[in-house]
């Protein structure tokens, strides 16, 4: 059996068939994106497959295996469950199943909060959970334009709307995810000033 079986077959016992179905689309759609935008395109499949494997888990099992992964959360980490299963999933990957790259593991711990000075990979896997297959949300059609365009116009859009989310529903907005927010404006500023000189 290949690694990829091996992952699936572990992922089946970990999760809902919705959240399994998803896996596998982001997968696919991560392959694709690092096609397009020049990453690793195992690491993005793996990343891809991987991504959520703690989301099904209970919160105090993803506790669990955040603090055997010797991670201490920030007090905005504690308040925001969402986030816990991106690190426990990273802190998973790592210890259970022996994966020591860190660029996946990167990839798997900032796919929710993003950060600045990210990297091809982590970007690819980001967009990826914004515009796989089994994605239905408003607007869902505009992110996959943009993914096919361009990489950080995608991670600006899925950026914003989590802002807005969050803000929304007066929920915690993690640090990582203004920082990556203001470097892609910052950017996107900086390119429109040069290209009008
Ligand atoms: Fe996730
Ligand atoms: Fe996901």
């Amino acid at each position: 059996m290949d690694r990829y079986e091996e992952y699936k077959k572990l992922l089946k016992t970990m999760m809902s068939e919705y959240r399994y179905r998803h896996s596998l689309g982001v997968a696919d759609e991560a392959r694709k994106l690092a096609e397009r935008y020049g990453a690793d395109v195992e690491k993005a499949t793996v990343a891809g497959l991987l991504h959520d494997i703690m989301k099904d888990q209970p919160p105090k099992v993803q506790l669990q295996t955040i603090e055997d992964s010797g991670i201490i959360l920030t007090p905005v980490e504690q308040a925001s469950q969402k986030l816990w299963h991106a690190i426990a999933g990273a802190g998973y990957v790592r210890m259970k199943l022996g994966i020591r790259d860190p660029e996946i593991f990167d990839a798997i711990l900032y796919h929710t909060t993003g950060r600045d000075g990210m990297s091809r990979l982590e970007k690819v896997l980001y967009v990826a959970d914004y515009t796989s297959c089994d994605r239905q949300y408003e607007g869902v059609e505009h992110m996959r334009e943009l993914a096919k365009i361009s990489l950080e116009d995608a991670m600006r859009e899925g950026l914003r709307f989590t802002i807005q989310e969050l803000s929304g529903l007066e929920r915690t907005i993690h640090p990582n995810t203004i920082f990556a927010y203001n470097e892609l404006v910052c950017d996107k500023l900086r390119q429109q000033r040069d290209s009008a000189v």
